[in-house]
């Protein structure tokens, strides 16, 4: 089935088309648009084509998650989690299990595709998060070999199960914005902006009614404010320390805290996109 959509960036709206095949029943995603190509005439993003990542780009997005994220994001880095261009097995696994919900979104340069070439400029990984999942999965990281990897989601888990949303909101399910990340040659240009903006549309076409992030840096805090994101709660990263007081994650400035963001879809915005 081919539709055309009409959507809101910022004040203006403007058209895209999406080639939809199927649509089924809320949390379990279904929204199979094969792409979303920006309106020609938006500025900054005009060569960008936003698509669901299917198994196919699997391989590909892991390639670029290795330059661009594996290495850069602050409590990443702040561990010393892996070199540039690397792999870390269980990050892969993380970002893989979030890829298998088919809600991920990729942000591919449009010149690069008319070469024929893919060039993947940027990702938001997208999961389901559902009651008890964050304790089993701290759970199981006990098993894990990774001291690195078990600084950072410690950290994740524990300060998500202290600030549980599930109970706050009484919900079983959420919209997980897991994974976010931009090509270093592409920041600056509103590609991560514009892929929470879709994220969005995905979590409200698959019915969910919460979102939330775990923002780690001061930009991608901004960026989910600006989509009326809201903070449930935060933790300064030189206040997380081991009992001798050493901070366990000296996250580099001007990154100065985690932060939990939420944003419920309520139905006023449902009516209102219907509306247009
Ligand atoms: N310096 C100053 N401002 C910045 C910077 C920067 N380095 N990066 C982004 N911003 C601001 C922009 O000015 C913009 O603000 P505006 O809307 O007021 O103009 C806003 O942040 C959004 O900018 P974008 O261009 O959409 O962001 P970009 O495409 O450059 O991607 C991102 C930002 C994803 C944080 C990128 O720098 C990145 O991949 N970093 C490494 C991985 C990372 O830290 N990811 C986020 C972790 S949290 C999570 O994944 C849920």
């Amino acid at each position: 089935m081919t539709t055309s959509w009409n959507y809101v960036v910022g004040y203006r709206r403007i058209s895209a088309r999406i080639i939809l095949r199927s649509c089924r029943s809320p949390f379990k995603p279904s929204l199979k648009y094969h792409s979303i190509i920006r309106n020609a005439s938006e500025s900054c993003n005009a060569t960008m084509e936003y698509k669901l990542i299917g198994p196919e780009h699997y391989k590909q997005v892991l390639e670029h998650l290795r330059k661009s994220f594996f290495a850069d994001e602050p409590l990443n880095k702040a561990a010393g989690l892996c070199q540039n261009g690397c792999s870390n097995p269980e990050l892969e696994d993380h970002c893989l299990e979030a890829l298998q919900d088919r809600m991920s979104l990729m942000a591919v340069d449009g010149k690069a595709a008319q070469e024929g070439k893919c060039k993947i400029a940027g990702v938001v990984l997208n999961g389901i998060l559902r009651s008890g999942d964050t304790a089993k999965a701290l759970e199981k990281l006990e098993e894990s070999c990774d001291a690195d990897f078990r600084k950072i989601f410690e950290l994740l888990h524990r300060h998500n199960l202290k600030n549980n949303l599930f109970e706050h909101f009484n919900v079983d399910a959420m919209f997980d914005v897991r994974i976010l990340s931009v090509d270093s040659g592409y920041r600056g240009q509103g590609i991560a902006n514009e892929l929470v903006r879709q994220s969005l549309a995905v979590a409200k076409k698959n019915g969910f009614r919460l979102l939330k992030a775990d923002a780690t840096g001061i930009f991608s805090q901004k960026i989910f404010r600006s989509h009326g994101f809201e903070v449930f709660a935060e933790q300064p990263y030189d206040k997380y320390t081991d009992a001798d007081g050493k901070i366990i994650l000296p996250v580099e400035a001007p990154h100065i805290k985690l932060q939990l963001l939420y944003k419920r879809i309520c139905n006023e915005d449902k009516d209102r996109e219907q509306a247009q």
